[in-house]
Formats: C-alpha cells, structure tokens, sequence
C-alpha cells in the first residue's frame, strides 16, 4: 500500500503564498512513486493551485465541502464544483465538529458526497481530551466511524481513508499532549477491527488509516513504524516546506 503523507494548511497561506509554496515543493520533491504527497490549501487557492500542480507528483485535498450540488446553500462549496480541481477531500476535521458544529449525520453525507463526485474522503474521527480521561475513546471513535461511514456500501469501501487524529494531540489544543505511538497502535487496530466486524476482514485490511497530530520530522518514523498506520495528516508542520519534504523523506525510509 501506499504511504500518504497529507499537509492540513487550514486556514493559512494567501492564494499568491500557497502557489510559491507549491513552485518550491515540485522542485524539490523527487518523484516517489510509492508516496502519495496531497496537500490540503483552502478553498481559494484551489482553482488556480490545481492549474500549476504536477500531479504525478503532489495531489490538492479541500479542507471540507457541502454535501449538496447545487442549490440556496450561501457560502458553501460542492463536491460537484470540487470535481477534476481536486483528488481528496479532508471531512469530519475535529475543527469542523467542534469549531462549526458538524455532526456524524452531517459527516457522513459529506463522505457519501465526495465519493459520489470521485473525490476520495478522508474521514477524520478521534477523541477529546475529557473523553479520553473519562475512559470513552472505543466508543467515541466506533460511533465517530460508524457514522461518518453509514451512507457507504460495502463496493465503495475502498474509496476511504480514515485518518485518526485525537483533539488532545492536534497542536493548537490548548494543552496539547504528544501521542505515542502506543496510544496510536490502540486505537488503529480498534478502527481496523470495526472495520472488520462490518464489513469483512478484506475492507479491514486495505483501508488506508493515517495518524495526524502534532506529527514532525523527529516523530514521524515512530508513528509510520506503527503497525497498520499508513500515513500522516500533518498541519503546523506542514506549512513549513523544509519541514514537510523532511516527512516525505522519513516515509520513503521506512516504507514496508
Ligand atoms: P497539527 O499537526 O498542527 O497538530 O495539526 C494536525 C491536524 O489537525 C491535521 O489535520
């Protein structure tokens, strides 16, 4: 399987920054094929990053979109808009559920969404700092998962990623933790095995699950090392170019 490593950009970057950013990462990056590099601009930086990226080499992700075509929907952007500008859709970020008050119904028709216009979902689930402390991460990544996935059969399955991001690791949290690679082995084999009860060992085994959270260069072979962990989703890391090109060196190291 391939390795993903995903930039998260968020909100930053002007349209004019995130195409310099982009001129620089496709000349310094050499053509691996068994990385699949994507990174995440907003919405903006889309149209015209799509014009000038190579993309045998680097993918764009959206940060997030409306899971309506058409239609009275102010301010949103669609799949259908998004389709050809865009290979992957980041849906279901922590920042979204907890900062724009989307929920696992809202989610999982934005999965349904992305796969119906070909654009690859990948669905961020993960705990709180106060769930995990309560002893509720199972449950809170089972029904997380289960209710992003509930509008996908069983063929499109493999037109998933999951990537899990626990709130408490994400770098802006207000006393964010590093999760080690422990804490990362737990949970990942708790979503495969979900996974696997429902929809067969097969889909378990082939879905693509990355880890995100204050990933670096220093801690990403440890958690790439991380049995059934096939990439990251890194955010402040990724803004810095030096920085992420040094992630996608470590993953081409320790590829399996
Ligand atoms: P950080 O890498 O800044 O912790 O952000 C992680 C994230 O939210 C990526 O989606």
């Amino acid at each position: 399987m391939k390795t993903y490593i995903v930039g998260n950009w968020k909100l930053n970057f002007t349209v004019g920054e995130a195409s310099v950013y982009l001129h620089k990462l496709l000349q310094k990056l050499p053509n691996y094929r068994d990385v699949e590099v994507v990174v995440a601009p907003s919405t903006m930086a889309l149209q015209p990053l799509s014009l000038q990226v190579d993309r045998h080499k680097i993918k764009l992700a959206a940060q997030n979109a409306f899971y309506r075509d058409y239609g009275a929907y102010t301010g949103e952007t669609s799949f259908t808009q998004l389709y050809g500008v865009v290979d992957y859709c980041i849906i279901g970020h922590s920042e979204r559920r907890y900062l724009f008050g989307e929920d696992d119904k809202m989610i999982a028709k934005k999965v349904e969404a992305a796969i119906r216009n070909k654009i690859t979902p990948i669905l961020c689930i993960g705990e709180t700092e106060s769930e995990r402390a309560f002893g509720e991460t199972a449950d809170v990544i089972r029904d997380q998962l289960i209710g992003g996935l509930r509008e996908v059969s069983e063929e499109d399955l493999d037109k998933v990623i999951v990537a899990y991001e626990p709130v408490w690791a994400i770098s802006s949290a207000k006393s964010a933790k590093l999760a080690s690679p422990d804490d990362v082995d737990e949970v990942v084999k708790l979503i495969r095995k979900t996974i696997e009860e429902l929809y067969g060992k097969e889909a378990a085994e082939n879905m693509p699950v990355l880890f995100g959270g204050s990933v670096n260069p220093s801690n990403a072979g440890g958690y790439l090392t991380v049995p059934g962990v096939n990439g990251l989703l890194a955010g402040s890391s990724s803004l810095i170019l030096s920085q992420f090109i040094d992630i996608i060196d470590v993953a081409k190291r320790v590829q399996r």
